[in-house]
């Protein structure tokens, strides 16, 4: 099945523990966190104590997406305050820096993820194949949440699954950025397990009924290769 990770980018800020229950109580299946350093994106977002406090108010799996620059350095510090997964951008340091960052976090017993933004072609995630438990596709311009999703990325889906499928690799495969029910089903036809979703949950009172038309309009993964 579909695996559904709210990104809180979109909560009320304000109220953000009801939030985070009210999509558990809904049956999400992890939490998405974007943490923003205003360098590697243009908006800067949240961080270590939010993340702390967030684990203690829910007992969902938390998918931390890092989007700063040389996220070595935070490793520990987020793997700390309370992250399951934590997945960096590939165009955020070096390939030797990265692989240490990845290294790092799974000897602290985290899963770990790798990020391509839209303009970064498929291959760049070979090197870190072995090193990660999801490879996240991007279909926005990291930054913001509530953009179009883009249809230019369902390509580059395919191509991940096909990779992830030919290496026999146990590795979930996350879309992140526009995702509503229409565009969960072009993503989940083209191979993604993992729907990341703020504006669409959050913009709406009825989490249920959200969350139930995310995984509901998905088919089986993989009958569309484009
Ligand atoms: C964008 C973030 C996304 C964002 C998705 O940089 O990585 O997780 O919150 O928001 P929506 O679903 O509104 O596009
Ligand atoms: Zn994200």
């Amino acid at each position: 099945m579909i695996k559904i990770a709210p990104s809180i980018l979109s909560a009320d800020f304000a109220c953000l523990g009801n939030d985070i229950r009210r999509v558990e109580a809904a049956g999400a299946d992890m939490l998405h966190f974007d943490v923003m350093d205003g360098m590697f994106v243009p908006n800067i977002s949240f961080g270590i104590p939010v993340l702390k406090a967030a684990r203690k108010c829910c007992g969902m799996f938390m998918d931390v997406h890092l989007m700063i620059e040389k996220p070595v350095r935070y490793i520990e510090a987020f793997a700390e305050a309370g992250a399951d997964l934590i997945n960096v951008h590939v165009e955020s340091d070096s390939t030797d820096n990265l692989i240490a960052a990845l290294k790092k976090a799974r000897l602290l017993g985290k899963k770990t993820g790798i990020t391509l933004k839209p303009a970064t072609p498929w291959e760049a995630a070979a090197p870190y194949l072995e090193l990660v438990d999801l490879i996240l596709i991007m279909t926005v311009e990291p930054g913001f949440g509530g953009q179009k999703f883009m249809e230019d990325m369902l390509p580059k889906i395919s191509a991940v699954r096909r990779l992830l499928d030919e290496t026999g690799k146990d590795c979930m495969l996350e879309v992140d950025g526009g995702i509503n029910e229409r565009t969960a089903r072009l993503a989940a036809d083209c191979g993604a397990d993992t729907l990341v979703a703020g504006s669409y949950i959050f913009g709406s009172s009825d989490t249920d009924e959200k969350i139930r038309l995310l995984r509901g309009n998905n088919r089986a993964r993989g009958k569309r290769n484009i």
